[in-house]
């Protein structure tokens, strides 16, 4: 390749999630530059060196910049927001959303007056909160913020089916809707491997079984870990999405968007398919969902508001 799109992703947050995006997007030539924000001196300078030095042995042509300097960010197709701070054992995403809050009001005020046509993915938690606020204070139309979660649960959710039936994992689809929260929905009416239905290969039991994992996914790493949570597949996730946006690929992905009347849900975030392409969102795929599906659509969007107003609360918005 002698070439690549001459255009900008930005990342904020140069922590385990963001380093990893931005390794990422230069591994894919997904970009000419990618610009790594980070609020600590010298990390996201440290990082971006670092990447650079492995562009020789990786062979891609992306420049990675890092920087504390928001200004360096300025006219960026994508930016991928994951600053803010990750979960410690026995905290819920909830427990986040007040500091990590400030942090999007904060970023979201750079991203509008620096990148006004940028498409933001939210990657930071708690996350249906998050990007909820990060639409509140960019202002940008709801197609052009989008929350990342879906992607990944259905990929713990289509690991986990891959390892119960001994498939392999490229073959499984997974579908998991709702807030990324105790309270997502993971879909096994809706997961296949290649074609043939995961309920055909496997029982009731062990599909409730393998949700609840997936449900839990998140914690069972913060569990493992001690400090901190996941980052690679969460980066692989986010980096997937920004690939099918700035390739207008029109994948369908379950994404953290808007609701206007879908689902029967009005004015609120949460995981639904979703379409994206070069403008973001370029549909919502509603679903014929069953009784028990609906009800459990419904519980998962009263955590949702629960979560918004406790941020009208503390005055976030
Ligand atoms: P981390 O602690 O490794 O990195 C966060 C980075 O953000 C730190 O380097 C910190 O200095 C930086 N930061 C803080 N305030 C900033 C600001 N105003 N501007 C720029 N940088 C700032 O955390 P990690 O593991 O990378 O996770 C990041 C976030 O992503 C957490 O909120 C975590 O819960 C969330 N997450 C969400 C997932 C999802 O499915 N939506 C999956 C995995 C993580
Ligand atoms: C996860 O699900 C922490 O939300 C993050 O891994």
């Amino acid at each position: 390749m002698s070439q690549i799109p001459s255009r900008k992703i930005t990342v904020i947050g140069a922590g385990y999630v963001g380093s990893t995006c931005a390794q990422l997007c230069a591994q894919k030539n997904l970009a000419s530059e990618v610009v790594l924000v980070d609020v600590l001196e010298g990390r996201a300078q440290g990082i971006a060196l670092d990447l650079n030095q492995s562009a020789a042995v990786e062979g891609f042509l992306t420049r990675v910049t890092g920087t504390t300097d928001p200004a360096l960010t300025a006219e960026s197709d994508v930016v991928i927001m994951t600053a803010g701070r990750p979960r410690k054992p026995g905290m819920s995403r909830s427990d986040l959303l007040e500091i990590n809050g400030r942090i999007i009001a904060d970023v979201a005020g750079s991203i509008r007056r620096l990148s006004p046509d940028a498409i933001v993915i939210v990657v930071t938690n708690p996350l249906d909160s998050m990007v909820t606020l990060m639409r509140h204070h960019t202002g940008f139309p709801a197609r052009r913020v989008i929350g990342m979660a879906g992607v990944l649960d259905a990929a713990r959710f289509a690991f986990f089916l891959a390892e119960a039936t001994g498939t392999a994992t490229a073959d499984v689809d997974a579908m998991v809707l709702g807030a990324h929260g105790d309270s997502m929905v993971p879909m096994p009416r809706h997961c296949t491997i290649n074609g043939v239905a995961a309920q055909d290969l496997l029982d009731a039991d062990k599909l409730d079984e393998l949700a609840h994992r997936t449900r839990h996914g998140g914690a069972e790493i913060v569990g493992l870990l001690k400090t901190g949570s996941a980052w690679y597949a969460p980066a692989a996730a986010s980096v997937a999405m920004a690939e099918a946006i700035l390739n207008d690929s029109r994948r369908m992905m379950p994404c953290a968007c808007r609701l206007n009347g879908e689902f029967g849900f009005e004015g609120l975030y949460m995981g639904v398919p979703a379409i994206l392409g070069s403008s973001g969102v370029e549909r919502i795929v509603e679903l014929s969902l069953t009784a028990e599906a609906r009800a459990l659509m419904q519980k998962t969007a009263g955590s949702v508001q629960a979560d918004t107003q406790t941020m009208q609360d503390l005055g976030l918005m």
